[in-house]
């Protein structure tokens, strides 16, 4: 970067518990290390402790990989002219929402909610009603709330200590808390058929406590859960939901506020990190989440495969022309070069008609 005076990207490829994450780390470090001063409270810091919390709230334990990233991130280290570190810029890429709501037997949620529930103080706990992991719908239906030489409570001291260093006010951690234990709640909202099997609640204690937690008004949110929009003519009219379609719409609620949490993170530690002042160039490091097959595969999980294809696809492109490049200049024939070519993976999905993807959306 500094010889040439171009800005750099590293991208870090390889299927799920392939070590990715774990380069990145180690890039991390080093150009932290070579392009900053490393005191406490400098830049590098914050940036290197941004990773405790982003895999918190977007990696899980699958049964390929304990700390699964379950979102792809690009991180760009922020230099100036001399080539010292100034800042970082995080995006993030398609978090796993549907792991929010559904995990196959063995593996687990979000870590950040186990951490909550085993490293929360009784006095955080009581307030937010919260027990243990075995409690939640949306924690307990894999039967496994522990990772094997992983203390959960611990974890979520570093989370605490990496939050107040990227910048978090207690308040706002408070607020990430809240939101936390409000979904677990929303999990264990139950129902059952009613009139002509319109779904209604099992009990309103459980969505009352969500409710506070998150400051919303019961009533709309019973009526959100319970009740559907349907255009009638000219006219919208509100029809009951039957208990799947009311479980399925739980499900979306509690999907759509973890997305946003998250993505409300990552807005939030760049304020912190984010220094385009004097920023002259910036050396980029891919982290995705790696290529999986499951017995039972989301349609997230297509995405993530498909992103996996694609980066494939360019190492192949960069790579072979590379090498081609340098066989012509040596005048060596290279006419029976052979590899894999993932084109026809790739064209499977991108040449699929539009009205395909939508059934699969919905499907
Ligand atoms: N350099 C390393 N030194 C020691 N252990 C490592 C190293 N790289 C990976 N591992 C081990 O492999 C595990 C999986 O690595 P990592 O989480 O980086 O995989 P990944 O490629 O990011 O997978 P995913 O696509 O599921 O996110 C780590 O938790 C660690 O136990
Ligand atoms: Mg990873």
């Amino acid at each position: 970067m500094m010889g040439h005076k171009l800005s750099q990207s590293i991208i870090i490829s390889g299927e799920s518990g392939a070590g990715k994450t774990e380069t990145t780390k180690i890039c991390m470090a080093y150009l932290a290390d070579v392009g900053g001063t490393m005191g406490v409270g400098h830049i590098e810091e914050q940036i290197l402790q941004s990773n405790p919390i982003l895999e918190a709230f977007g990696n899980a334990k699958t049964l390929r990989n304990d700390n699964s990233s379950r979102f792809g991130k690009f991180m760009q280290l922020q230099f100036d002219v001399s080539g010292q570190v100034i800042g970082a810029v995080i995006e993030n890429y398609l978090l796993e929402k549907s792991r929010l709501v559904f995990q196959a037997k063995d593996e687990r949620n979000y870590h950040i909610f186990y951490q909550l529930l085993s490293g929360a103080t009784e006095q955080e706990k009581q307030a937010m009603k919260l027990g243990t992991a075995d409690d939640f719908h949306y924690t307990n239906q894999s039967y496994c709330t522990e990772v094997k030489g992983v203390s959960d409570a611990k974890e979520f001291e570093r989370v605490r200590v990496a939050m107040k260093i990227v910048g978090l006010s207690n308040a706002e951690q408070d607020v990430v808390y809240r939101i936390l234990a409000a979904l677990l709640h929303i999990g264990n909202i139950m129902f059952k058929a009613g009139n002509e099997d319109s779904a209604s609640l099992r009990s309103e204690a459980v969505l009352q406590t969500a409710c506070d937690l998150l400051k919303l008004s019961m009533a709309k949110v019973t009526e959100g859960i319970l009740c559907k929009r349907i255009k009638a003519g000219l006219e919208f009219v509100t029809v009951p939901r039957k208990v799947e379609e009311a479980t399925y719409a739980r499900d979306a609620l509690a999907k759509a506020i973890y997305g946003r949490l998250f993505d409300l993170l990552v807005v939030r530690i760049n304020k912190t990190l984010r220094h385009d002042e004097k920023q002259t160039s910036f050396i980029g490091v891919l982290d995705i989440f790696g290529f999986e097959s499951f017995a039972k595969n989301s349609f997230e999980q297509m995405c993530i495969n498909y992103a996996n294809e694609k980066l494939q696809q360019f190492f192949n492109q960069h790579i072979f022309k590379m090498e081609q490049a340098e066989y012509d200049r040596e005048k060596i024939d290279w006419s029976n070069i052979d590899f894999e070519d993932n084109q026809v993976c790739l064209d499977l999905i991108e040449k699929v008609r539009h009205s395909t993807i939508i059934w699969l959306r919905r499907n």
